[in-house]
């Protein structure tokens, strides 16, 4: 039996910061308590004072080797994991995405042998991106047997995943049976598409292009339409990676209503805006070609405020980084064969933490919300994640919210030659990382010997 003994920290919670001991017993946390002891011979003691202890952080959107046509995202679940805990997170969500055609199913099986280099915990959602006669009996079949409770639709990416109404309407009536969630990627496909085309017959084939051919109102015409299908249909829906200030309005208005609607962000949508795509350097811009694409910094100021007033629950990171050199670059001559994403696992809860909590626009408790306890509580997994509690996953970080670092691409741990975060300053990083009570980070370095991620099977909502 392996012991661990967290002293003299501040435990965070979503509503309470309090000063206990924590004591680990293998994989579980085994007692909270105020100057716990232990007889344990061989108990690993941490001296915690000064630091917080925070839920191991869970990021719902995340794509480790994503096929493309350039070539799959540069993390693998290895890689991606890595990176993952050397930033304070100890569970991923990533994606099912089975061909057209395919069975749900045998996609999941082949997703679930590529997920088992993961050295985290780990879940998928599923994305149907076609519908059959058997693809309601295969979302039962996800939901009851896999504990897979959240189906991922795509209104963009026409050509490949991106589904149309009559589908996605299938898709929720049948998650709305099955007790579970429909996320969104909100983009009307036609209307990208529309644009691209327009662009590139025009000559104008920069990546510049890629923003203007996915403006604000793409995004909120397709978030006002999922939230009137969901509405009509019955079924709770979660909006993924909102990054406009019209699409804030619509779901602000929505959960005044008292229909359910969840929303995330991510840091690139907090902290990025479009004057990047100033720069004339395909190399300086192609990084950031990311959908939704970088608004103005108005769409920033909303979602931070959004963030402060609850009203978004979630911030993930939609990780998927591709490189400049042999993946992103394919679109030297044609921004629509650039590969979309960007990598952000590794440094999300430092750049929430820097830029919200140590600028006072949320609190440490929101903070512990938006990164650990809302993902457990939306995705089904608040049975053993997203809090610091007895008898939960030994998920631990020890927080240290005075170091300091500069975010770059020569030192960041994610399988990348590039950082949209580069030269970012942070304040507030993980000292220790403990994943299923294995120390797997310490001393800045992620030490991988013990670590194996496991499948995790996760409720329906409630
Ligand atoms: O640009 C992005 N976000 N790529 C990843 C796929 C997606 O849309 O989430
Ligand atoms: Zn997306
Ligand atoms: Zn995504």
């Amino acid at each position: 039996m392996s012991e661990i003994l967290i002293k003299n920290g501040q435990i965070v919670t979503s509503n309470k910061v309090y000063k206990s001991d924590v004591l680990i017993k293998d994989s579980k946390i085994e007692l909270i308590d105020k100057n716990i002891k232990t007889n344990t011979p061989n108990v690993k003691i941490i001296d915690a004072q000064s630091m917080y202890v925070l839920p191991g952080a869970i990021d719902p959107h995340v794509h480790m080797e994503l096929p493309t046509p350039a070539g799959k995202s540069s993390d693998d679940f290895k890689t991606g994991t890595l990176a993952a805990i050397a930033g304070g997170t100890t569970t991923i969500i990533d994606f099912v995405t089975p061909l057209r055609g395919q069975s749900y199913i045998e996609a999941l099986n082949l997703r679930k042998k590529e997920a088992e280099k993961s050295l985290i915990d780990y879940s998928f959602h599923m994305s149907p991106t076609w519908w059959g006669k058997n693809s309601a009996n295969e979302m039962k079949k996800c939901v009851i047997d896999e504990g897979i409770t959240s189906f991922k639709t795509y209104l963009a990416y026409k050509n490949t995943v991106g589904i149309s109404d009559d589908i996605l309407i299938n898709v929720m009536k049948t998650a709305r049976e099955l007790n579970a969630l429909v996320t969104l990627h909100c983009e009307n496909g036609d209307i990208v598409d529309f644009l691209r085309n327009k662009f590139i017959s025009e000559g104008k084939t920069q990546a510049k292009y890629h923003i203007l051919s996915r403006p604000p109102e793409v995004e909120a015409e397709a978030v006002n339409r999922a939230v009137i299908l969901s509405k009509l249909v019955g079924c709770p829906i979660y909006i993924v990676h909102v990054s406009a200030k019209q699409s804030i309005e619509i779901i602000k208005k929505t959960q005044k209503s008292g229909q359910r609607v969840y929303a995330e962000t991510c840091p690139q949508y907090l902290l990025l805006n479009n004057k990047i795509f100033n720069k004339k350097n395909f190399s300086q811009t192609a990084p950031y070609v990311i959908s939704p694409a970088l608004r103005t910094k108005i769409h920033q100021k909303k979602l931070w405020n959004a963030l402060s007033d609850n009203i978004i629950n979630t911030v993930a990171t939609d990780h998927c980084p591709f490189n400049l050199v042999g993946q992103k670059d394919v679109g030297i001559n044609d921004f629509t064969k650039i590969p979309n994403g960007a990598g952000g696992v590794e440094h999300r809860l430092s750049l929430l933490y820097t830029y919200g909590v140590n600028k006072n626009i949320i609190s440490i408790n929101q903070f512990v919300d938006l990164v650990a306890t809302n993902p457990a509580k939306i995705f089904g997994l608040s049975h053993r994640k997203g809090k610091i509690a007895k008898g939960m996953d030994a998920d631990v970080v020890i927080w240290n919210p005075n170091k300091k670092s500069i975010i770059s691409a020569k030192t960041h741990k994610q399988n990348c030659d590039t950082n949209i975060y580069e030269n970012f300053k942070i304040k507030g990083l993980p000292e220790i990382v403990i994943t299923n009570g294995i120390i797997a980070f310490e001393n800045n370095n992620v030490n991988i010997d013990d670590l194996k991620g496991n499948y995790l099977y996760r409720n329906g909502i409630s």
